[in-house]
């Protein structure tokens, strides 16, 4: 029996309407936009707006874009993987509430948690429920709300991220196009140095918690630049070798989108021209689940059947990796 691939056949995105400039964060802490743009290329960044909008008030225009663009009926759906680091909740899961708003009736799903790898763990999940055969139309989400988390009195933080969803609905194929090849890895390295302190099991959520400010994103940039910079390049590298990739052959990279000079790092080591590098980290900044495919959704009118990509993350946790993906179809 030939095998079966899971390859990409719809993207969508969505991105809030809101947008917070450098201009906007000078008045709110000590940072200046020349700051911002040469230490991470972020311009400006998306806030969702509006009391109890969650996570999942992004992902439900992806879900309806994903159905439309793929003729899909919701009641076709099997599977919807939801990738977040700020669920609605932390229990139901997000993928309830999205498949609830979307009608996807016969679906079942969960959520990932995997930080800013969050997407690609969910896509290579995806694509094994695709290549076993067992079902035929899975979507996966990529969506964070982080403006929810963010302390916007902390300037070493508060000027790196936004809110985005993206997505794609993954189908079977007997072509050898879709996710080919994956490399990825977890430690705990990075706990101390990328952590929301509170409001999970170890520290729930108390009075003293709250003063400490301690249900927000605390980052030791520093550290954490360190890290991703060498691991993303080396998980791109990893994938690249050995499926006898180049910087000639390979089409795309698609990296997630935390810092330009840990992309430009990743491109320049995998040997590979500006115009191959997916980026709109100027205008999203970081997105965490939502970067890669909201890259995907940006360029999709670029992308041509057959064309080699090569996604790469690195996260929380620490958690990265890199993934190998053949593209399923032209632009329309
Ligand atoms: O998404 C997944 C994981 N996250 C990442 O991959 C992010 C990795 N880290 C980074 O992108 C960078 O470390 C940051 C953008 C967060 C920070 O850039 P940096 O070049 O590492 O700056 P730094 O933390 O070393 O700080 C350099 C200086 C410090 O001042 P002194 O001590 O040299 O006087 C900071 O206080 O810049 C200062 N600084 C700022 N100045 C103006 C820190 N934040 C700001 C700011 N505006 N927003």
């Amino acid at each position: 029996m030939a095998t079966i691939n899971a390859k990409i056949t719809a993207v969508g995105g969505y991105v809030p309407d809101y947008i917070l400039t450098n201009a906007e964060l000078e008045t709110m802490v000590d940072t200046n936009d020349e700051w911002i743009t040469t230490r991470t290329g972020i311009k400006e960044r998306r806030i969702l707006k509006g009391e109890g909008k969650g996570v999942s008030d992004m992902a439900v225009p992806v879900i309806q874009q994903l159905l439309e663009k793929s003729n899909s009926q919701p009641e076709e759906i099997d599977l919807v993987i939801f990738s977040t680091a700020t669920p609605d909740y932390l229990f139901p899961a997000s993928a309830c509430i999205a498949a609830k708003k979307t009608n996807l009736v016969n679906a079942f799903g969960f959520d990932l948690l995997a930080a800013c790898s969050s997407f690609l763990y969910a896509l290579s999940t995806g694509a094994k429920y695709i290549q076993s055969g067992m079902y035929k139309k899975v979507i996966v989400i990529g969506a964070d709300k982080m403006s929810s988390i963010i302390d916007y009195t902390d300037r070493a933080t508060c000027i790196i991220f936004g809110d985005g969803a993206g997505g794609v609905l993954l189908e079977p194929t007997q072509d050898r196009t879709g996710l080919i090849d994956e490399w990825h890895r977890v430690d705990g390295v990075g706990e101390e140095f990328l952590l929301m302190p509170a409001g999970g099991s170890k520290h729930p959520a108390s009075l003293e918690t709250i003063n400490a400010r301690q249900h927000f994103a605390k980052q030791d940039g520093k550290n954490v630049f360190k890290y991703a910079v060498t691991n993303m390049a080396n998980a791109t590298l990893k994938v690249m070798e050995r499926n006898g990739l180049t910087g000639d052959s390979l089409d795309w990279l698609v990296p997630h989108q935390a810092n330009k000079r840990i992309i430009d790092y990743t491109a320049e080591q995998a040997n590979l021209s500006k115009e191959k590098v997916m980026l709109n980290i100027q205008k999203y900044g970081n997105t965490t689940s939502a970067t890669i495919p909201l890259c995907l959704w940006d360029y999709e009118k670029q992308l041509k059947k057959g064309d080699n990509l090569v996604l790469t993350a690195f996260g929380g946790g620490f958690t990265w990796g890199a993934s190998y993906v053949k593209w399923a179809y032209d632009p329309n």
